[in-house]
């Protein structure tokens, strides 16, 4: 079966994570993705947070299957004229470094648009334009800068951040749908165009329901919050804890076990259509046509005493229990699961959203697959190349380049350090 996007070339001059998860995503879905290294050290992540001696991390390997590496460096000038040969054969070119890197590099946009015209040059910053578009940004500070921490954790305690990394692989995924998007308009106008997510816009996308209840906060008090009836509202959204961002309240509940896992708990939504079902379910069926606790809006100033009692309940259970016995009855819930038993579920191997993978140097390792499902472009995910494993095989099949142009390449450094030739005799 063929892949989506099968005949797209991505030259891919990403590097640790929010420009490699996009290049990723578009090499699972069929587009032949061209990791432009640095020789000797490669992607700085190939070496960070090591746990096998000598071979690439997980941090590494995990971000760049289905790639292809070329060492190559671009400051030296003919290794400058090899990246303008990619540049005029690809169809798209993704990079996050920070901001001034590719014009200091010679690569401005209009440079680009002289070599070719139909590229798409798609980038992952900090920040947009404005007061801070000049900073370097990792993850942690797009979370901050984007709202998500101010919005994260328990209101008695400082901003917290996210594990979910929404501003390096939040971002990477808001670029590639830009990126198909514009080779989508290219099919009309012939024209490339440049494509910027910046990870503060893309967090702050992630939080859109937050700038919501900012504007519903300047009306009154936020019912549903954890706040409400008992706590002060100042002028902006408050931290929430575990409560629902939506309009069925939320909370997380102990189950059985909870004195020993740290994971023994149960994420437990009041969904309101099937108030009577949970009323049963707890043990208190005079809560369906009691007053107090008959509507929504009856219960809302009562919610932390309504979760106590139900997690009173819960806590006999294990959460796989209670999953079982919620779900029974249509109780939306979701048992807290840990990266072991995430790791371990049999059903997420099945649909290769977790895969075992061999690699070389460091043997098998476990890591997440495409989780977009397309039914015509099937992902097989194959290993991340060593570093300028397919050098060779780039300048001679995709540039063209015979073997005298790739001795003179190989000559000047420009794909490394260049072994003194021995003498004949
Ligand atoms: N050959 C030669 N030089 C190369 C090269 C190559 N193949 N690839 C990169 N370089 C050089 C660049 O030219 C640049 O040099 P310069 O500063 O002299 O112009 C340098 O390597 C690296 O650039 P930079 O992006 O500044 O790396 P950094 O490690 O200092 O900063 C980030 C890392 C992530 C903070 C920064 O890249 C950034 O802010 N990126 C945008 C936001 C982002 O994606 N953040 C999330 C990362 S997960």
């Amino acid at each position: 079966m063929g892949k989506a996007l099968e005949g797209v070339r991505v030259l891919d001059f990403t590097h640790v994570q929010s420009g490699p998860t996009c290049t990723q995503l578009l090499a699972w879905f069929g587009a032949d993705v061209i990791k432009v290294e640095r020789p000797g050290e490669g992607d700085i992540t190939r070496g960070q947070l090591r746990d096998v001696p000598e071979a690439d991390s997980l941090y590494f390997t995990m971000l760049n299957h289905n790639k292809r590496s070329i060492t190559l460096d671009t400051k030296n000038p003919d290794g400058k004229r090899v990246l303008e040969d990619l540049v005029r054969i690809c169809d798209v070119m993704v990079e996050n470094f920070a901001p001034g890197v590719l014009d200091r590099m010679g690569l401005t946009w209009e440079r680009i648009q002289e070599l070719n015209p139909r590229i798409i040059v798609a980038s992952v910053k900090g920040f947009g334009p404005g007061p801070y578009e000049d900073c370097k940004v990792y993850e942690n500070v797009a979370q901050c800068a984007g709202g998500s921490a101010s919005t994260t954790g328990f209101d008695d305690g400082p901003p917290m951040v996210t594990g979910a990394q929404i501003g390096d692989s939040g971002t990477g995924l808001h670029l590639a749908l830009g990126i198909v998007t514009a080779l989508y308009q290219r099919t009309q106008t012939g024209r490339g165009q440049k494509v910027l997510a910046a990870m503060q816009d893309a967090v702050l996308n992630l939080c859109r329901v937050k700038l919501r209840d900012q504007q519903r906060l300047e009306r009154g008090p936020l019912k549903e919050y954890p706040q409400y009836p008992n706590g002060e509202f100042g002028d902006t959204v408050p931290r929430a804890g575990n409560a629902s961002g939506g309009g069925q309240p939320g909370w997380i509940l102990k189950c059985k076990g909870w004195e020993t896992d740290p994971n023994a708990y149960i994420y437990f939504i009041t969904q309101a259509p099937v108030w009577a079902k949970i009323c049963d379910v707890i043990g208190k069926p005079e809560w369906v046509t009691d007053p107090d606790y008959a509507t929504p809006a009856a219960r809302l100033p009562r919610l932390k005493d309504i979760f106590a009692t139900v997690e009173e309940w819960t806590m006999t259970k294990t959460k796989f229990e209670v999953m079982e016995i919620l779900n029974k009855y249509d109780i939306p819930c979701g048992p807290i699961l840990s990266m072991k038993e995430l790791a371990e579920d049999q059903s997420l191997r099945e649909t290769g959203t977790i895969v075992e993978v061999d690699h070389p140097t460091r043997g098998k390792y476990l890591t997440v697959g495409n989780p977009i499902k397309l039914s015509d472009s099937p992902t097989e995910v194959t290993r991340s190349p060593l570093l300028g494993e397919h050098t060779d095989e780039i300048l001679r099949e995709v540039l063209g380049f015979d073997e005298r142009r790739i001795g003179e390449v190989r000559d000047s450094g420009a794909l490394g350090l260049v072994v003194p030739r021995m003498a004949a005799e």
